[in-house]
């Protein structure tokens, strides 16, 4: 989950990579470091912490040169200091290396290069792997994309690297595997980057590099694409539609903020030109082909991470209660390892704002190896997971830079309402009368998203009454449980005070053990099935001295008495209070958060994109 950034052309590189970086920082920013060739000396810079601690400490240094690499890091191997930090030197210090990813077996080719004389710095897996390309040129005497070549065809693991050497001035060298790697291309010049977000401004042309392709960027060429086996590749040129607007904060004091309050927008263009309640009509294009294999599923498994994860469980009360169709959710990372019974009739859906998930990836990758139909639900377009399913909904909410995912969420939640509907009508499973309310209702909730953001003072005020909170606990039922689970994940993610997600009628098996005057209980008591028994596990927590923080339904009165604050959301069919529900609680996470004095976009020990497992 590191950024890294690069640069070849007529220009400066240092101010293109240093802004590349402060806009790829949502992706790790425990060090950061950069190097650029100055005609035949190679300057190499790197600092611990943010990157503007680096941007401070090159004022002093020799930033010229037209090549340049860069990269803020979020540390697997090494802690988080200046020597661990990327760019790193081969040992004649005639070459630099930036990586994002790990190299699992570099424990056993630093021990061979131990023995062959080499001495390394740093305790990370990135510089052995320069060392190998510089042991491989000098003892086989090749040229250095041969040598890169040959070092990766040896190295298991996950990569995205760009290498420069102070001998070719005139060339970078990039390949990944597992981690994404963008190519720009410009009028003679190139830009190169974890993902489009450092590129956009520049150039619209882009090439998403695919596994074990390996790119050669020469100054005045054209762009050259090998594969480790040497086999030419005919690069394909992409047409961004990414916009830089989409990047900057648009006056909200964080990025969090703005996506926030984006959710009318996001969640409207997650469903148009898939939705139209006037004619009955839902449509995912992307899935077409795979509507019947779903509508004869035997089982869904949705497989996912973190909020991603939560949106599953979601999913699994619509898809059984609309399509009647069994689902399973499993956290990506467990699911891979504990050799799963996965069947010929089975889909597997994943779901993963970044599409860059290591643990979600390999999940889906074993899926597909037992045979499944893969299918995936992700935010970023050209990212790995939409590239390796079999199809797909993209859910267009547009760039999401807080490392706390908030209208991801909103936006996967939505396309897995869309699906359900789509499959539920195709299957019969569902009276034309509830198919078309839900329509309509669906096509009014960016309208409600609207009043529920009216409230921000409101929830503000709230926030501040229980900032200082050391623990909370959030409870929801039914299709509103992952709605308490999503809460508590948001609140302790940014705010870091301990919360925990539980189905409300579980407190009495243990958690209520909990609950005294100190504990602040958010629960979700909207109007629907089980309202009644909400209202019973209220007054269990209320006996308790606990302090309630209810989301109800415009106009409750019951649960408004009982409450010490509540908050108010739009009526609407219970299938979709998740999309309503979970405003509250991230703007309510927001405001603590930013109260507490911590760092909203880029909390501690996270990074947005967890490439690594
Ligand atoms: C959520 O706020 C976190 N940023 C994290 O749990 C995230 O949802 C998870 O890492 C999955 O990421 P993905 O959706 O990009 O796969």
């Amino acid at each position: 989950m590191c950024g890294i950034v690069a640069y070849i052309g007529g220009q400066e590189a240092y101010p293109i990579i240093l802004k590349g970086l402060k806009r790829l920082e949502y992706r790790g920013y425990d060090s950061a470091g950069i190097a650029l060739i100055d005609e035949t000396s190679l300057n190499l810079y790197k600092r611990a912490g943010k990157v503007s601690v680096l941007e401070d400490f090159v004022k002093t240094c020799n930033s010229r040169g037209s090549i340049g690499i860069g990269h803020t890091r979020w540390a697997t191997h090494g802690e988080p200091n200046d020597v661990n930090a990327h760019p790193h030197f081969s040992g004649d210090q005639k070459m630099a290396i930036i990586h994002n990813g790990i190299i699992e077996n570099y424990d056993t080719i630093k021990e061979e290069l131990l023995s062959r004389g080499h001495t390394f710095h740093s305790d990370t897996d990135t510089e052995v792997l320069i060392h190998l390309i510089e042991d491989i040129q000098k003892s086989e005497k090749v040229d250095l994309v041969e040598a890169v070549r040959i070092a990766l065809n040896s190295v298991h693991g996950a990569y995205a690297i760009v290498v420069i050497s102070k001998d070719n001035p005139n060339r970078l060298i990039a390949a990944r595997k597992s981690s994404p790697l963008v190519v720009g291309i410009g009028k003679d010049e190139f830009f190169l980057a974890s993902d489009a977000t450092p590129i956009v401004e520049y150039t619209k042309e882009v090439v998403y590099l695919d596994d074990e392709e390996i790119a050669i960027v020469e100054r005045g060429e054209d762009l050259k694409i090998i594969d480790i086996s040497k086999k030419e590749i005919t690069p394909y040129v992409q047409e961004l539609e990414l916009h830089l607007e989409a990047l900057e904060k648009g006056g909200y004091e964080h990025f969090m903020l703005k996506e926030i309050h984006e959710q009318p927008r996001s969640i409207y263009d997650c469903f148009r030109g898939r939705l139209n309640a006037s004619e009955g009509m839902v449509n995912l294009g992307g899935i077409t082909d795979y509507e019947t294999k779903m509508k004869n599923a035997n089982r869904i498994i949705m497989v996912a991470c973190g909020t991603s994860w939560h949106a599953c469980l979601v999913g699994e009360y619509l898809f059984e209660d609309l399509a009647r169709i069994p689902v399973e959710v499993e956290y990506a990372s467990e699911f891979r390892y504990r050799n799963p019974i996965i069947n010929e009739g089975d889909i597997v859906i994943a779901i993963s704002q970044s599409g860059e998930t290591a643990d979600t990836l390999a999940a889906l990758e074993l899926a597909k190896k037992k045979g499944a139909t893969i299918l995936g639900i992700c935010n970023v377009v050209g990212s790995s997971i939409s590239r390796i399913t079999d199809a797909g909904s993209y859910t267009h909410a547009g760039p999401e830079i807080g490392v706390a995912s908030t209208k991801a969420f909103t936006a996967q939640v939505t396309v897995l309402t869309l699906m359900a509907l789509r499959i539920a009508k195709r299957k019969g499973t569902l009276p034309e009368s509830k198919y078309r309310s839900l329509l309509n209702e669906l096509e009014s909730i960016p309208e409600k998203v609207k009043k529920v953001l009216d409230q921000n003072e409101k929830i503000q005020f709230i926030s501040e009454v229980y900032k200082d909170a050391e623990n909370a606990l959030y409870l929801g039922r039914g299709i509103t449980f992952p709605v308490a689970l999503e809460g508590a994940l948001k609140l302790k993610e940014i705010s870091y005070i301990h919360a925990e997600g539980y189905p409300a009628a579980e407190m009495k098996h243990g958690p209520i053990a909990l609950i005294d005057e100190n504990m602040p209980v958010f629960v979700i008591a909207t109007k629907g099935t089980s309202y009644e028994k909400v209202v019973s596990n209220i007054q269990e927590v209320k006996a308790r001295k606990g302090k309630i923080i209810a989301i109800v339904t415009e106009g409750d009165t019951q649960v408004k008495e009982m409450a010490d604050h509540f908050i108010e959301i739009p009526d609407t069919n219970e299938n979709l209070v998740p999309l309503l529900a979970t405003i509250p609680l991230q703007l309510l996470s927001y405001h603590v958060a930013v109260m507490r004095g911590c760092n909203v976009d880029q909390p501690r020990n996270l990074a947005k994109s967890v490439t690594v497992e």
